[in-house]
């Protein structure tokens, strides 16, 4: 082999190199782009991560949802109108949710059956009667005033089926 095809053999092994180099340099650049858009800068995410936390440090220690507190008053429906022909899980959901969901306040979460074991052992009338009149920090009927006997009953009957 002579020097100038040796040359030339250097030639297209270089260019093709070349090419492979400048194809692969594109094809990170768009790559990275892509992933840019799926994960946030590192500083982003220790701004969010700061700010997440500022938020556990700032929360309010207790959100109590009192009934008796006129701005839940505001935000639990008053249910009026057909106040005779709602079923219990709609009075639970418009009336008693706010509390028995969370166990705010103390109150027994639906569907923790252990929370309920204790109260459903003194009797339905009892919790029929607890909850109509009032019972420690739950307002009479859970504060929908307006709404029957019966209603809280079938909410109470709700809540049982859930929680056994
Ligand atoms: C403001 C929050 C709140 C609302 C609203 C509320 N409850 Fe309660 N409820 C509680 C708390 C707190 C207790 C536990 C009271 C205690 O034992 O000192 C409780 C207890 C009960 C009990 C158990 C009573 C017993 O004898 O042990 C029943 C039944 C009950 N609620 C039904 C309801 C129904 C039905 C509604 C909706 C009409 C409702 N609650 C709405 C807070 C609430």
């Amino acid at each position: 082999m002579d020097s100038k095809n040796t040359d030339r053999e250097f030639y297209k092994i270089f260019s093709v190199v070349m090419i492979f180099i400048i194809g692969l340099t594109i094809l990170i650049a768009i790559l990275s782009n892509v992933f840019a858009s799926y994960s946030l800068h590192p500083s982003e995410q220790y701004k969010q991560e700061i700010q997440k936390r500022e938020n556990q440090r700032t929360k309010p220690v207790a959100n109590i949802n009192l009934a008796s507190n006129p701005i839940i008053k505001q935000a639990t429906p008053i249910i009026t109108a057909s106040a005779g022909k709602l079923s219990g899980e709609e009075v639970y959901n418009a009336v008693c949710m706010s509390c028995h969901t969370s166990g705010v306040a103390g109150a027994p979460v639906i569907g923790k059956s252990d929370q309920w074991a204790e109260r459903i052992a003194q009797g339905k009338q009892s919790l029929y009667s607890n909850a109509i009149n009032g019972i420690g920090v739950m307002p009479a009927k859970g504060g929908a005033s307006n709404l029957s006997d019966d209603n809280i009953k079938a909410a109470v009957d709700y809540i049982l089926s859930e929680s056994n």
